[in-house]
């Protein structure tokens, strides 16, 4: 038939368009957790399709294939760009949705915006999908879409994944336009969360602020006019990587090599501490350079021995949270290497760029430590992929508390990273942890990653699609 069974709708697409000096596209992958998992979700996929922004305003490029998968690119125009993708998502709902840590910024203009570009990707996914077939939307960028395609398209089945969290019902309750959001995602037939906590905010925020009844996981919401009621599922699934790709990727020569051109690069360290983080102001970058600082400041640390990689992916560069965040970040990095580095040699290696995906292992690779600090988090894969590229069962993982991953690596050395003395006991402790404790902890951590990986994370949510969108008997 015509039109494809799967169709992914997303901000971005998993490339983005790189025009270069001499006026060619080069497309690039694009930065986050939802492409990472998605991509290799949709590399498994026959007849799928990709709807999403290119990543930069203007034009769109027409619709072209890659890896077996239909790429239909949605225009944003440079007002758009402003109004509805670094606006309303990104200095609104951002920080709403991670315990506004920065505060959320509201105007009116921009939610006109989300609204108009929220329906440009339905308008754009609606036709694609085959008869019956399935959308899935992702993320809070899109949170009205599945509405907008239910009115259009009655016969396909909707799912909305939100890959970050859900705030509880006071804080979302702070967003002007908070019923006309759970109206959109409600328009979906399941609504996937990462944690446990995030699905109990939402079902709380439906039947506090719509007043619909809530059993359990499954909401109903009442019938309009000749419309029928119906049920929409609400439930939990921990999204994560495709974990033996990552594995693979360890035994590879070339990389194996860049690992080992790593620690010479760094002067053979006999410890290396790394970060890889989207420059974002919920991944507790400050507080984990705070923390660093002061144990080369007290001597716990000595400098000569062990260094630390910050990787620091660019992202929403002119939001202002984003410039501000980048600003320190930066300073506080430069005075760190100016008090502490041996010359030749960093105290902290700042690499403010993305890296690929051989690169990324050979870091997880030479790392005995890796800190993840987020102060919140829908999942964090960064944690995952650590755990993933270590099948020697060596290096330490050091996971904040407030990321999703927390709910399910309980063999990692957990931290609340608001508390500097106890971020830096748990550096110290990991950067102490005999080899064997290193094993134990690594072996659990493995038959978590290893076993739940993102085709099972796929796998369960499409099929709860399947059973939840069954169409029904309308009786005699
Ligand atoms: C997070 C979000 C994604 C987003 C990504 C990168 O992973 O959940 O929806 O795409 O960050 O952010 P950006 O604004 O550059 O797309």
């Amino acid at each position: 038939g015509s039109g494809h069974e799967l169709v992914v709708v997303a901000n971005r697409l998993p490339v983005d368009a790189r025009t270069l000096p001499d006026g060619a596209t080069e497309w690039v992958t694009s930065p986050g957790g939802l492409v990472t998992a998605m991509e290799s979700v949709m590399r498994t996929v026959d007849s799928g399709a990709w709807v999403g922004w290119a990543g930069s305003p203007g034009e769109a490029p027409e619709p072209f294939e890659a890896d077996g998968m239909a790429l239909y690119p949605v225009a944003l125009e440079k007002d758009d760009v402003e109004k509805y993708y670094e606006g309303f998502s990104n200095a609104t709902l951002w920080p709403l949705y991670h315990d506004v840590i920065v505060d959320p910024v509201f105007h009116r203009t921009w939610w006109d915006s989300y609204v108009a570009t929220n329906r440009r990707f339905a308008k754009a996914a609606a036709p694609v999908a085959s008869r019956g077939g399935v959308v899935w939307v992702h993320d809070y960028q899109l949170q009205l879409v599945p509405e907008m395609i239910r009115s259009a398209r009655p016969d396909v089945r909707i799912g909305f994944f939100n890959h970050i969290p859900f705030p509880p019902v006071e804080l979302f309750s702070q967003l002007p336009k908070r019923n006309q959001i759970l109206r959109g995602l409600l328009g979906s037939d399941v609504v996937g969360f990462q944690r446990e906590s995030d699905a109990l905010n939402f079902l709380a925020s439906v039947r506090k602020l719509l007043g619909y009844q809530v059993e359990g996981h499954v909401i109903t919401v009442p019938g309009i006019g000749s419309a029928p009621a119906r049920e929409v599922v609400a439930k939990t699934f921990p999204i994560s990587i495709d974990s033996k790709a990552v594995s693979a990727l360890t035994e590879e020569p070339d990389v194996i090599e860049r690992t080992a051109q790593l620690r010479r690069d760094l002067g053979n360290p006999k410890k290396i501490v790394l970060g890889v983080d989207r420059l974002d102001y919920t991944k507790g970058i400050r507080h984990r350079l705070k923390a660093w600082q002061e144990l080369l400041n007290d001597g716990s640390v000595d400098p000569s021995e062990t260094v630390m990689i910050q990787v620091a992916t660019p992202s929403r560069e002119r939001v202002e949270a984003y410039k501000q965040l980048r600003d320190e970040v930066e300073l506080t990095v430069g005075r760190i290497n100016g008090d502490f580095a041996p010359i030749g040699r960093p105290a902290v290696s700042y690499q403010h760029r993305s890296f690929d995906r051989r690169d990324m292992t050979a870091l997880f690779m030479a790392a005995d430590v890796v800190l993840v600090t987020a102060l919140r988090d829908g999942m964090n894969l960064v944690a995952k992929e650590y755990v993933a590229s270590r099948p020697d069962l060596r290096g330490v993982l050091v996971l904040s508390e407030f990321a999703g991953a927390a709910d399910e690596l309980r063999a990692a050395v957990l931290v609340n990273p608001h508390d500097i003395d106890g971020l830096k006991s748990a550096t110290l402790r990991a950067l102490a942890m005999p080899e064997e404790d290193q094993e134990e902890a690594m072996r659990s951590l493995r038959r978590q990653v290893m076993d739940h990986d993102v085709q099972a994370w796929a796998h369960s949510f499409l099929e709860e699609l399947e059973q939840a969108g069954q169409p029904q008997d309308s009786g005699p």
